[in-house]
Formats: structure tokens, C-alpha cells, sequence
């Protein structure tokens, strides 16, 4: 049977700083702190996967649907390309150069004398004021206008007319070889221009992706027969190495109904889109309305997806580093991401805490594929979200009555004869049961409720959904037992107001918050 795994990157989504945020001038910040609490956001789905139960996140649903964790980048970088590599297995000890002081002599001489011109600029410029400083020197003696900015970039432009388009791509080809290791940038880019002084840009921009210098999941998935196809920024980010299939989007919305078509299709591998609207058009932009809104609308076409996803199918949302739009600063910012974790067979509510590396991922995928990871990082979560079976669902009421009533069976009650039996649901969809286990100096008894909640706990399971319970005299039928008040004050040492109690009979069952059973109850919160 086919195995498809779909990674949605959220460009920029950072979920708060990363510890060592303060190394890149960013402590403080939190792009999806910044964006939610704005109107514009409304994202219910994310919100039932359990992007808010993400750890440090806050405001988490009670049942999340998916596996999730919070996720730090071990690479030295907080660019898009850096942070890429990282989710595919590679981890890069340096960030991706850049020149605010131009090219150094060494790089320009050997890009001279491979290319028989001269080099004009070697500065930070913006693209249009290069084209009127230096266009006319440049269509006087043919030398090329070479400049960068803040980012890992070596542009070159030229008129159409002196340098024709073929022959820049060429000497770009050529640049993109040489620039590599130490002066590996993250893009070389042809910027033609055409006309008289001021000149215009022409169309013909192209960019040339560095290809990660070391294995990736990528190239793995490849090796091993998979489809690895890309949506949106994807093929660049990698170089195109190792990509089977490049789908470009114009927009978020475009990028996402692009997602849909391709869940609609029978692939075998892996679909890895990039949505970096949140990033270009409101992250650097400082546009929290804007970034608020187009979460807002991924969220409504990720409503859609689920329901596509088949039982094979894994979905990963995670991001590349932050942008937080509320800082003065309009550039990226150290951040951990979010990881979210859905499919049929992975466990609802797991919580796999916090993580070190972004390469988590790629271990992860690989895992599912079962292809072995080679000398790319990370750990694979997977064993810990599979559910048992390969696949649990929930219990009804009624399976739990049952249950419950199964475990009633067990009770030991030689002083009172009355059998309690209870079956506790966590929100990981496992179930614990207990029975009242009594005691000749009668004070160590104990109830079916607290037995079943100690046994959980003592497993590790301490997120609870709901509980049903059993009770009656022996050799009776199981009617409605409510639960003793010290039973009642356990449950909300573990449970919020909204966990459900369920009281039941043959045939007949009575459902209370535990809000309704104990109000205004003491608990941990009190202490603090
Ligand atoms: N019992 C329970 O197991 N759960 C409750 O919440 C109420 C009481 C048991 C304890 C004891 O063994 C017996 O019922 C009679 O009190």
C-alpha cells in the first residue's frame, strides 16, 4: 500500500524564543504570541491538532487530535534555507554567509578572470538604485554590476543588450561553482536589466539555489524509490537536489489548494510544501493583521485536507525559524517551531515535550518509510505517537460502561459488598481500570475511582478525558454510584473542570463536568 507523508513548513511560524535567542538579538520574541491574540485570527483546527498544547505555548484543548512537541534549531543559522536543511536531516555548524562589505578580493579576482569582465559595485545595494548608479558604466565598458544585501546573496546585473540573457545564466552557472564552501551564499542571481538610463528590470530574473553540501532525507527518499514532491519554495531551498517534482505556487492559497490536488493523487513518498506568504509578504513586513489573516485562512484550507488523508497518511505542520511581526525588527528571529504530528495511526494527545533538533523530523519520516537515515541527524519520535494497534479508537460511552462493569467483577469487598468498578479514559485514548479493594482495618480501602487513576498515573499518563463508573451491592446489577468526595478531590488534582464523569446502569447513563460534582474545589492552583 502506498505511504504518504505530507510536510507543510508555516515560513517564519516560530512559537517563542529559542534558548539561545539572546546570541542573534532576538530575546523575546514569539511570532505566533504576537499573532493570535489579534481578531483576525481564528484557528480551530490547528487548535484541535493541539498547537496550543505544544509545551510553553499555552491555552491547549482538552482532547488534542494530534502528536505534537516543541522543536529548537541546532543549526547556526535562522534563515529559511538553514532551517530547511535542519527539518531534512542536515545541520549546518555556520549560518550561510553573508557580505556587508562586499565580496572579498579573492572571490571577485577569480570571478573576474573566469569571466574576462571587470566587476562594478561589490556592495549591499537595492536592486533598482545599482541598475541607475552603475547601468551606464556597465553598457560603456561591459564590466558586470556584482552586489548583495542582508542576505546570503551574490546578484549580478546586466544590460540585455551587452550581456545577453543566455550568457548571464551561464556566468551565473559558473559563479554558482565557485561559490561554494566558505563562500557558498545561499542564491546567486541574474538580475538583467533593459532600456536607457534609468533602466528597468526585465522579467528574466533567475536565482541559483546552493544544494546542501551533505545528505539529506531528501536525497535518501530518492535513493530508495520515493516520490519527493515539492510544493512552492521547496525546489530551492534544496537546490532542486534530489526534488522528483517541482509545483510553484503564487501564493499561500495557491500553495494550499495545489496540497489538496495532491492529496487527491496516488503518490508514494513524500509532498514537502513550503507557505511562505507568512514570512515574505507579513513577517518582514511587520503586518500583524495581515499574518493573523493568513493563518486564519490556512487554517480554513487545512479543514479541508483532513478529511483527504487516508489511513496511510502521515501530516507534519512545523516551521523554519520565526519573524515575529510585533518586534521592531522586520527580520527572521531566533525561535523553536512547532511539530504537529497527524495520521490514523498515530496516537491522539502525545506529547513528545521538547526537542533539540529540527532533524527530528527527517529521523521521523524516514523511520515511517523505513529507509535507513545514514549520516543525517535527528531521532525519530515515531514509537513513541504509534498507536498500539496500529490504530486506536476512541471507546464509545457504552464500551466504557462495559469496561467498567468488567472491571467491577474484580472487586474485593469481604466488609461492605459493594462492588465499584471504573474505566478511565486518558486523552491519549487509553483506557486504566480499578475496583474498590477494601482492608480489615477498613480506613486503607480503597475506591475503584482512585484505583484506576493511580494505575495511570504510575504508568505516566497524567491527561485524562473522562471516567465511567459502576457500583452496587454484590450479586446486584451495577446501578448509578456517584463518586465519594475524596475520589472527586483526585480527579481534580489530574482533571480541569470540563472532565466528564459518567454514572452508569445497563441501558442508562448519566454524564456530569466534573465542575458540576466539585465547584470551587481546592487544587494545586491554590499553592502557587
Ligand atoms: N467506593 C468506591 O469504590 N467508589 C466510590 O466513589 C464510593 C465508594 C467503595 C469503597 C468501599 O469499598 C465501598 O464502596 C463501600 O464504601
Amino acid at each position: 500500500m502506498n505511504k504518504r507523508v505530507f510536510i507543510i513548513v508555516l515560513d517564519s511560524m516560530g512559537i517563542g524564543q529559542a534558548p539561545d535567542a539572546a546570541l542573534f538579538g532576538d530575546e523575546g520574541s514569539d511570532t505566533l504570541k504576537s499573532i493570535r491574540s489579534h481578531e483576525n485570527f481564528y484557528c480551530p483546527t490547528l487548535e484541535e491538532l493541539g498547537l496550543f498544547n505544544i509545551e510553553g505555548v499555552g491555552g491547549g484543548v482538552k482532547n488534542p487530535s494530534a502528536a505534537f512537541c516543541r522543536l529548537r534549531e541546532t543549526s547556526m543559522g535562522k534563515d529559511s534555507t538553514i532551517g530547511h536543511w535542519e527539518i531534512a536531516g542536515l545541520i549546518s555548524e555556520k549560518p550561510l554567509p553573508t557580505y556587508p562589505d562586499g565580496f572579498p578580493p579573492e572571490v571577485i579576482e577569480k570571478f573576474e578572470s573566469m569571466t574576462g569582465r571587470k566587476v562594478l559595485c561589490n556592495k549591499p545595494y537595492s536592486g533598482t538604485d545599482v541598475i541607475r548608479d552603475y547601468g551606464e558604466e556597465h553598457v560603456k565598458t561591459g564590466a558586470l554590476i556584482v552586489y548583495t544585501s542582508a542576505d546570503s546573496v551574490f546578484q549580478i546585473a546586466a544590460h540585455e543588450d551587452v550581456v545577453p540573457v543566455p550568457e548571464l545564466y551561464k556566468i551565473c552557472e559558473e559563479a554558482r561553482e565557485l561559490l561554494q564552501g566558505e563562500h557558498g551564499v545561499g542564491r546567486v542571481i541574474a538580475r538583467p536589466f533593459t532600456g536607457e538610463y534609468p533602466f528597468t528590470r526585465t522579467a528574466n530574473r533567475h536565482d541559483f539555489s546552493l544544494q546542501p553540501p551533505k545528505t539529506t532525507m531528501l536525497d535518501l527518499l530518492k535513493k530508495a524509490g520515493y516520490d519527493t514532491l515539492s510544493v512552492g519554495k521547496i525546489y530551492d531551498l534544496y537546490g532542486g537536489k534530489s526534488v522528483s517534482e517541482l509545483n510553484r505556487t503564487k501564493n499561500n492559497d495557491d500553495g494550499m489548494e495545489k496540497t489538496l490536488q495532491m492529496a487527491d493523487r496516488d503518490f508514494n513518498g513524500l509532498c514537502f510544501i513550503n507557505l511562505v506568504d507568512f514570512d515574505m509578504t507579513y513577517g518582514h513586513r511587520n503586518d500583524v493583521p495581515g499574518y493573523a489573516k493568513a493563518m486564519t485562512a490556512f487554517d480554513r484550507q487545512l479543514r479541508r485536507f483532513l478529511p483527504k488523508m487516508r489511513d496511510e497518511d502521515l501530516l507534519i505542520i512545523t516551521a523554519d525559524h520565526g519573524c515575529d511581526p510585533a518586534t521592531p525588527s522586520t527580520d527572521h528571529s531566533r525561535e523553536c517551531v512547532p511539530m504537529i504530528l497527524y495520521g490514523k495511526h498515530i496516537r491522539k494527545g502525545t506529547d513528545l515535550g521538547v526537542r533539540n533538533t529540527f532533524a527530528d523530523i527527517s529521523a521521523t519520516v524516514l523511520d515511517y518509510f523505513g529507509v535507513p537515515k545514514e549520516d543525517t541527524a535527528g531521532e525519530s519520535f515515531l514509537p513513541q505517537c504509534l498507536s498500539e494497534a496500529g490504530c486506536v479508537e476512541e471507546p464509545s460511552d457504552e464500551e466504557l460502561m462495559a469496561m467498567a462493569e468488567k472491571a467491577r467483577e474484580n472487586a474485593y469487598t469481604p466488609y461492605s459488598h459493594f462492588r465499584v468498578g471504573a474505566a478511565l479514559l486518558t486523552t491519549e485514548g487509553k483506557v486504566f481500570t480499578g475496583c474498590n479493594i477494601e482492608n480489615a482495618s477498613y480506613t486503607p480501602t480503597v475506591c475503584a475511582e482512585r484505583t484506576a487513576f493511580f494505575k495511570a498515573v504510575s504508568e505516566g499518563y497524567q491527561s485524562f478525558a473522562k471516567i465511567a463508573i459502576v457500583g452496587g451491592k454484590e450479586g446486584e446489577t451495577a446501578a448509578f454510584c456517584a463518586p465519594c468526595g475524596v475520589c472527586r478531590q483526585v480527579m481534580a488534582e489530574f482533571c480541569g473542570p470540563d472532565f466528564i464523569v459518567i454514572l452508569g446502569k445497563p441501558g442508562a447513563c448519566r454524564e456530569y463536568r466534573l465542575s458540576e460534582l466539585l465547584p470551587d474545589s481546592f487544587t494545586k492552583t491554590d499553592l502557587q
